[in-house]
């Protein structure tokens, strides 16, 4: 019978036989699953991993503050963080097509970790033992919506599944690829990771980089983030964090529209709110979330953020809509 305690027992062993006495690294996202991934591998090999935290310049607003306090206070895990928004944001200049940001991203991702992993090697001295794994938090539809899974089509290449480089010289250790994500909320409970962390809703690893519907640049997330900070406000503030599973809010960066702002004509850009409920995020459809809340962020965002004049509400399911718009 297949409980979380057991899941746990048969991961924690599989580890330790793969890993032996050699070291390994997890990227931290900030996310549900690699914190559970994380929190499993610790339990398994303690001080022979080492988290890699890796700030892309595509994180919302106090996330990257919010991972290096809550996580750590949590579990007491090594966290190296580093600093890579100008690597990315300059890997993403030009580039507007989707599966093409989500390769550049899951490519910068595993640059970064081989860095880190110089780095570790290089404190450890001679006599370390080499860090030759690399820990992710890849859930079972990660797998089955990047064409890995049977006879399913690639729908899009999740950063740590499909959009990892051909070069990879690291093992993979994925423990939670056969779950889906209530499993994994119940895993991370069951490890005493807390509430805020296991309760946290999807956010995904490419961040807001595939939540601006054309090139990703320094100016579009500026003001994404805002917009984005505030919808999450209102909807914590009016009590909805439960009921949705997620809401992305993505910024229409190519489109503009007309509108009028005092007495003057603003010629500025959409922004989409996609609140939806769903099980396991390979179904979904769109929350019938109460119209004063809407108001409310409608009118902050068009009050708050320059350079945004109107904000539309995604009202289509998934299929045939994906969750993200990228
Ligand atoms: P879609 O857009 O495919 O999203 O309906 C399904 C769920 O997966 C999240 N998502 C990702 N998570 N890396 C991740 O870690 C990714 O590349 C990625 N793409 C989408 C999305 O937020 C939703 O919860």
């Amino acid at each position: 019978n297949w409980t979380m305690g057991n899941i746990i027992e048969e991961q924690v062993s599989a580890i330790r036989e793969q890993v032996g006495t050699k070291r390994a690294i997890c990227g931290l996202s900030g996310g549900v699953d690699s914190a559970v991934a994380a929190a499993l591998v610790q339990k398994a090999i303690g001080d022979q991993l080492t988290c890699v935290y890796v700030d892309h310049g595509l994180m919302r607003k106090d996330e990257t503050e919010q991972v290096e306090k809550d996580f750590v206070a949590a579990t007491g895990v090594q966290l190296k963080v580093v600093d890579a928004s100008e690597r990315f944001l300059s890997a993403l200049a030009g580039v507007s097509d989707p599966e093409e940001k989500r390769k550049i991203i899951g490519r910068e991702f595993i640059r970064v970790f081989e860095q880190a992993q110089a780095e570790i090697i290089a404190e450890a001295g001679a006599a370390g033992e080499p860090v030759e794994f690399l820990v992710q938090g890849t859930l079972y539809p990660d797998i089955v919506e990047s064409g890995g899974g049977t006879g399913t089509a690639n729908i899009k290449s999740h950063h740590n599944v499909g959009g990892l480089p051909e070069d990879l010289e690291f093992k993979l250790i994925e423990p939670l690829r056969q779950l889906f994500k209530d499993e994994v909320r119940m895993v991370g409970a069951e490890l005493g990771l807390p509430e805020e962390i296991v309760q946290r809703q999807p956010f995904p690893g490419p961040g807001l980089g595939i939540r601006i519907v054309g090139e990703v640049t320094r100016e579009r997330l500026d003001l994404l983030r805002e917009a984005d900070a505030i919808a999450r406000e209102e909807l914590t503030a009016a009590g909805l964090d439960r009921e949705i599973w997620q809401c992305p809010v993505v910024l229409l960066a190519d489109v503009r529209s007309v509108g009028v702002q005092g007495d003057g004509r603003t010629y500025g850009h959409p922004i989409v709110l996609r609140p939806v409920s769903s099980e396991d995020a390979m179904t979904a459809d769109w929350t019938r979330m109460p119209y004063d809340v809407l108001g409310r962020i409608s009118t902050r965002i068009t009050n708050e953020v320059k350079d945004v004049n109107r904000v539309v509400l995604d009202v289509t399911s998934k299929p045939p809509g994906t969750i993200e718009w990228e």
